[in-house]
This record gives C-alpha cells, structure tokens and sequence, in this order.
C-alpha cells in the first residue's frame, strides 16, 4: 500500500512525492535528519528528537523549515494518515535547492527542504532480537569529526553494516584510537561488575536520544554509571553487552569479533534496561 509522505507543505502519495536534482541533501548529503519511534500510536521523546534536531541545524547555520509545534503535529498527522501503530517517523532537513551546484552555501533566501515519511514495524517492541541477542565486529572508525551533528552522510555506517553481514554478524562497533565510538547507527554499552560503561559524550559520538534516557533510568534504579572509553578486549570480558537507537531500544549484544560476551545470552542489566525504558517511554509517548 502506498503511503502518505510529507514534502515542504504538502501531504503526498509516495510516488507522487519528488525533491530536486539541485537539492544539497542530494548533491553535497548537506542535510541532517531525526528517526522518531512510534508505539502504540504515539511518538517516542519527540521532545528529545526536537530539540537535536534544532541544535544538529543550528551547528550547520542551517535554517530551521519550522517551529516545534508543527513538527509534532506533521508528525501526528503522518501516523494518523499512514495508520501506524509501531514504527518510526523519519525526517529531514536539507539547505534546500539552490538551482545549481557549488559548493559554497546558497544565499539566506533559498528554502530548507523538509520530507518525512513513516515506516510500519508492527510489533517492533517485541523484537525476537531481542531474546537472542546481537553479534557485532569491529571495524575501524574513519567517519567524518563532527559525529554530534546528526547529517545524512551515513555512507561509511552502510559499509560497515555491510561489512558485519559478510562476516556473519548484525552490527559493526566503530573503533578509533583503540576505544570504541559506537556502532554504526547506535551507542554501545558494556556492564562489568554490574557497573554500565559507555563512551562519554563529545564529537565523536551521536548524543543519543536514547542514550539519555537509559542512563536517567539507569541513574534513578541506583544503577552505576561510567562514562568512558572502553576497548573491544574490555568489551569481550565484560558480563554484559548492549546498544541503544530510537529504532532498537535497549538491544543486548552477546558476540563481538567471534568472542561470546559472558555468558553468550542476553543479560540481566540490559533486559531490565529495555523493560524500563519500554515502559517509561510508552507512559510519557505523546
Ligand atoms: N540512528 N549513533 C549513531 C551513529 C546513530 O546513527 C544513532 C541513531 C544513534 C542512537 O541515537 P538515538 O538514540 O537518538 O536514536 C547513535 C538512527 C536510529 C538511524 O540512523 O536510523
């Protein structure tokens, strides 16, 4: 079936739905972009998404398509429309179409480009991934500095799925100066001795919406926390292993380059994390 999608302004059938050849996002991946979930008909921190949204724009001097408050309610209008009970909304936002190519930015008066469309995963909450657990390799880190701006350059994240596919894994955990960053579309985790170790917040890592508020969750269970590198040898002696995306809540990881991570099944912190956050999130989803 053929979904409604939203481009600047307008609600379309999908095949009816077109942006520029000339348009940045195409052209130079000038664009940066938010994947909101949805559960249970409702949006998941849609605040929390919003606000990276505005600070991801503002670090590019990029301008805003529009306020908050329509966000939420092109958001609202595109569930309701597409009949979404779980899922994700995506949305992105481009320095628009210029008209041509150069590589300066366009002129102030040149429109942002604004799209979003809805995916269905029914039942994503129920993920059976989630009782098995992942497998990650590791691969080296060679993306771009500013990782804190979330852009559409996802080009090296791709390869890297690809590159855990052909090794037989799900996912890949980038590795920079000998500590991990994160994985190509989420924030690793290790627990070791019942502490959470996660890389600390910087340009090198996505400030994950999720990130913040599994470690608020985790904090307010009297949970400990280190904020830190940790090394892929650290990660295959921990006890527990785990990721976190809007897409995948909290996901254990039981495998990392061949090594099972402790006892090789989902562990006991990351299935009480996904429980909370599971819970907490659909009681305050809007
Ligand atoms: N990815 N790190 C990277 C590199 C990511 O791409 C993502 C999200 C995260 C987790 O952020 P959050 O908890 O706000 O989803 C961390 C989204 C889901 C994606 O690209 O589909």
């Amino acid at each position: 079936m053929s979904r409604i999608v939203y481009v600047n302004g307008a609600y379309l059938p999908e095949e009816e739905a077109t942006v520029s050849i000339f348009d940045r996002g195409f052209l130079m991946a000038d664009g940066v972009y938010e994947v909101t979930s949805v559960l249970g008909g409702k949006l998941i921190d849609f605040a929390g998404h919003a606000a990276r949204l505005a600070r991801s724009l503002s670090e590019l001097q990029m301008a805003a398509p529009c306020d908050d408050e329509e966000l939420l309610a092109i958001h609202r209008e595109l569930v309701e429309r597409n009949g979404i009970e779980d899922g994700m909304v995506y949305l992105q936002v481009t320095r628009g179409n210029p008209g041509d190519r150069d590589f300066a930015f366009p002129a102030d008066d040149v429109a942002p480009t604004l799209v979003l469309f809805t995916q269905s995963k029914p039942g994503m909450a129920e993920s059976p991934l989630a009782e098995r657990g992942l497998k990650v390799i590791s691969i080296p880190d060679v993306r771009w500095g500013r990782r804190d701006i979330k852009t559409v350059q996802l080009l090296y994240p791709s390869m890297g799925k690809m590159m855990a596919k052909a090794a037989g894994a799900d996912d890949a955990w980038m590795v920079e100066e000998g500590a991990v960053t994160e994985g190509t579309s989420n924030n690793a985790y290790i627990v070791k001795d019942g502490t959470i170790i996660t890389r600390h917040l910087s340009e090198e890592i996505l400030h994950g919406i999720t990130r913040a508020a599994v470690l608020r969750f985790a904090a307010e269970a009297q949970m400990q926390v280190e904020e830190r590198p940790f090394t892929i040898e650290e990660a295959q002696a921990a006890d527990e292993a785990f990721i976190t995306s809007a897409s995948m809540f909290v996901m254990p990881v039981v495998e990392i380059d061949g090594a099972a991570i402790g006892t090789g099944t989902p562990g006991p912190v990351a299935r009480r994390l996904r429980e909370i956050y599971l819970e907490e999130s659909r009681a305050k989803a809007v």
